[in-house]
């Protein structure tokens, strides 16, 4: 029998799963299972990471002020209502950790980032999942769910996996409907790929409001998430609380010196987005004219139906065969789909002829 205590909520967990990535070939592998950006990291992070690597015995800035800087410089945004993290989902915990216990609800929508249950539970807090309609967020469903014990509600915008997303009219109005002592998280993981000119990543909307929290990361679009960078902006009060719960070197110092090369590398970020939007066009028709169904994504990723949990999961094996790594996402109530990220020409070239062979077989 398991003679240690911990929190019954723990005991619920499913341990996240993260995307495939080993293979036993020497082949080239093709990785469209993570959305970590088609180009790898900008040259310029992988220097500016080498030369803060000579220092690596010093430990880092606690209060990653470069860095901060710079993420407030480029997003207009005040540094002190900034905290980085060892990834967003390091903020996503933080959140979890500082605002909800036993007791406490934690909210997010049906298809939603599995972190958010997880990191719920794990301060013993319950997850609560309202229903999606289409594969969207449903705001009315999420109001329906809001109780006196909900202390969070996670909106990831755009959605993993879904890739749908809400415009910045849809998050307004559903703030507004919201009780002043629950938190809105708005994670923008993907926040740099969405072309709609309605949609905001919430920036804005922290600087109105002190329960909204904007959390963001640098492992999609920089390409950065082997060294786990990401950042969190919110209210003076919100980003005290999370502050002293924060360990005092969480950042690393290679992490925060490729954050900033990475964020100041406009013309890599620029061509990035381009590429992105161009395969994400590109990839979605053709998967279209084979008959699948297809979620538009606004993300690095899109999601496509094979209608049966086992034509999808017989895709997925034979793309493997041949080393190319899509997700399988029944992990998010979604087993007749496969998620692809979006990578380089010939790689989405691979992976689509891979998936045309597997349905004429
Ligand atoms: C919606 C969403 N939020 C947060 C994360 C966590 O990103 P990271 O911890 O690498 O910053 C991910 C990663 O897949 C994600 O899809």
């Amino acid at each position: 029998m398991f003679q240690f205590k911990t929190k019954k909520t723990i005991l619920d967990i499913r341990p996240y799963v993260p995307g495939e990535s080993k293979s036993d070939s020497t082949e080239r592998l093709v990785k469209l299972s993570s959305n970590e950006g088609a180009f790898g990291p900008s040259p310029k992070a992988v220097k500016a990471m080498q030369e803060a690597a000579t220092n690596m015995h010093r430990y880092p800035d606690g209060d990653a002020n470069i860095l901060r800087d710079a993420i407030a410089k480029k997003n207009n945004i005040d540094k002190k209502n900034i905290i980085c993290g060892a990834g967003s989902d390091e903020i996503i915990m933080f959140l979890c950790q500082a605002f909800a216990g036993e007791g406490d609800e934690v909210l997010h929508s049906e298809h939603g980032f599995l972190m958010y249950s997880i990191y719920a539970k794990a301060a013993g807090a319950t997850p609560v999942s309202a229903p999606e309609k289409d594969l969207i967020a449903d705001p009315q469903a999420l109001l329906d769910k809001v109780t006196d014990k909900t202390r969070l509600i996670f909106l990831a915008n755009p959605n993993n996996p879904t890739g749908t997303y809400w415009t910045r009219q849809t998050v307004v109005d559903f703030h507004t409907r919201l009780p002043k002592n629950v938190i809105l998280v708005l994670d923008s993981a993907y926040a740099e790929f969405v072309d709609d000119p309605d949609y905001t990543a919430g920036h804005d909307l922290v600087k109105q409001h002190n329960n909204i929290v904007v959390t963001r990361t640098f492992s999609k679009l920089y390409g950065l998430g082997g060294v786990r960078l990401g950042w969190g902006h919110a209210s003076d009060e919100i980003i005290d609380i999370l502050n002293r719960i924060r360990g005092p070197f969480n950042a690393n110092r290679c992490a925060q010196a490729a954050g900033v090369a990475a964020l100041n590398d406009d013309e890599f970020v620029q061509q990035s987005i381009e590429h992105n939007k161009k395969m994400l066009d590109w990839v979605s028709a053709e998967l279209i004219s084979l008959g699948l169904d297809v979620v538009p994504s606004q993300g690095n990723f899109v999601i496509v139906d094979f209608g049966d949990e086992e034509r999808a999961e017989g895709c997925r094996l034979y793309l493997k065969e041949q080393n190319i790594f899509v997700r399988q996402i029944g992990g998010y109530g979604l087993p007749t789909y496969l998620r692809i990220s979006i990578g380089l020409e010939d790689e989405m070239k691979l992976a689509l002829e891979a998936i045309c062979a597997y349905l004429s077989k």
